[in-house]
C-alpha cells in the first residue's frame, strides 16, 4: 500500500499505460479519478477496478479543449476532497514530418501533449499546496530525450514535458511539491501501431517496429504495467528526494 489515502488525478486513463497506473494506483490505496475521452473504455475500467474491489471515479473529457482541461481538474478535486497526485499521462502520436504539415494533427498534439498539461499542472500546484505538497508527473517518452525522425512534433511536445517538469520542480519545491517525468520506451499499447505505421502498410509497419526492437538492448518492448510500477515509485514517497528527473523506462535504448 504505497499510495494509501492519497488522492489521485490521472489523464489518457482508459486504455494503455494510464489504465495501468489507475489500477495499480487504486490497488496501492490512492483514490483515483481516472479522465479520458473515451466513455466506453472509462466503462469497462470501472468496471474492471470493481471486480477487483476496487473504487474507480472515471471524468469522460476531450482534453484537447482547454476549458474542459479546467473544468475536469475542478470537477475532480470536488470528488476527491483535495489533490496529492496529478498524472499528466494523455498523449497523442501527432502528424508525421514538418514538410506539408498537416496542421489539424499538430494543433491537436500540441493541445492534449502539452497545453492540456500546462494547464492542468497549474491548477494542479494550487491545489497541492492546499494539500501540503504533492507529486505531479507527466508522461514524456524516449522522444524526450532524444530526436525522433519521424515524428519531431510528438518529440517536441515531449522534450517540452521534460522542460515543464525541471521548472516546476525548481518553483515549487520549496512548496513540498515534486514534479518528474517518466520517459517510456516503445510499450505495447493501442499506441504502438500508430507510432510504428502512419501512413504505411502494414508489411512496413512490422519492418519499422522489428528495426526499432533491434536498436533496444532489452530486445522487447515493454509491458504497460513496467511504466505504471515506475510512475507508482515516483507518485510514492518512496521518491521523497527524487524531483526534475527524466526518468527513462526504456529497456536501455537511450543508452546507446
Ligand atoms: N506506447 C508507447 O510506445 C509510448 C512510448 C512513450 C510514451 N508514450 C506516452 O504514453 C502516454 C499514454 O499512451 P499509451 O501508449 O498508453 O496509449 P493509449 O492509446 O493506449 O492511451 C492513450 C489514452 O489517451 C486517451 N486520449 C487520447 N486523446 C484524448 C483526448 N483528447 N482527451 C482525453 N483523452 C484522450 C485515449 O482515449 C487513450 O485512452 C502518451 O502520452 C504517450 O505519448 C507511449
Amino acid at each position: 500500500m504505497r499510495l494509501q489515502g492519497k488522492l489521485a488525478v490521472i489523464t489518457g486513463a482508459a486504455s494503455g499505460i494510464g489504465r495501468s497506473g489507475s489500477l495499480l494506483f487504486a490497488e496501492h490505496g490512492a483514490h483515483v479519478v481516472a479522465i479520458d475521452r473515451d466513455q466506453q473504455a472509462l466503462d469497462a475500467l470501472k468496471t474492471e477496478a470493481a471486480m477487483q474491489g476496487l473504487t474507480i471515479e472515471v471524468l469522460q473529457v476531450d482534453l484537447s479543449n482547454a476549458q474542459a482541461c479546467r473544468q475536469a481538474l475542478q470537477q475532480s478535486v470536488g470528488l476527491l476532497g483535495g489533490l496529492h497526485i496529478f498524472w499528466g499521462n494523455a498523449g497523442v502520436v501527432g502528424p508525421a514530418g514538418i514538410e506539408q504539415l498537416d496542421e489539424k494533427a499538430y494543433a491537436s498534439a500540441m493541445d492534449l501533449n502539452l497545453t492540456a498539461n500546462v494547464l492542468m499542472a497549474g491548477m494542479a500546484i494550487t491545489q497541492m499546496k492546499h494539500s501540503g505538497g504533492g507529486s505531479m508527473i507527466f508522461t514524456s517518452s524516449i522522444s524526450g530525450l532524444v530526436g525522433s525522425r519521424k515524428s519531431p512534433v510528438y518529440a517536441i511536445t515531449k522534450h517540452a514535458l521534460v522542460g515543464m517538469a525541471r521548472s516546476l520542480a525548481i518553483a515549487h519545491g520549496p512548496d513540498g511539491i515534486r514534479v518528474n517525468a517518466i520517459c517510456p520506451g516503445l510499450t505495447e499499447t493501442a499506441m504502438l501501431p500508430h507510432a510504428m505505421g502512419r501512413g504505411v502498410d502494414t508489411e512496413a509497419m512490422e519492418r519499422n517496429r522489428a528495426a526499432h526492437i533491434a536498436s533496444i538492448p532489452m530486445g522487447r518492448v515493454a509491458d504497460a504495467i513496467e511504466i505504471a510500477k515506475a510512475a507508482l515509485w515516483l507518485a510514492s514517497d518512496d521518491a521523497s528526494y527524487v524531483t526534475g528527473v527524466a526518468l527513462p523506462v526504456d529497456g536501455g535504448f537511450t543508452c546507446a
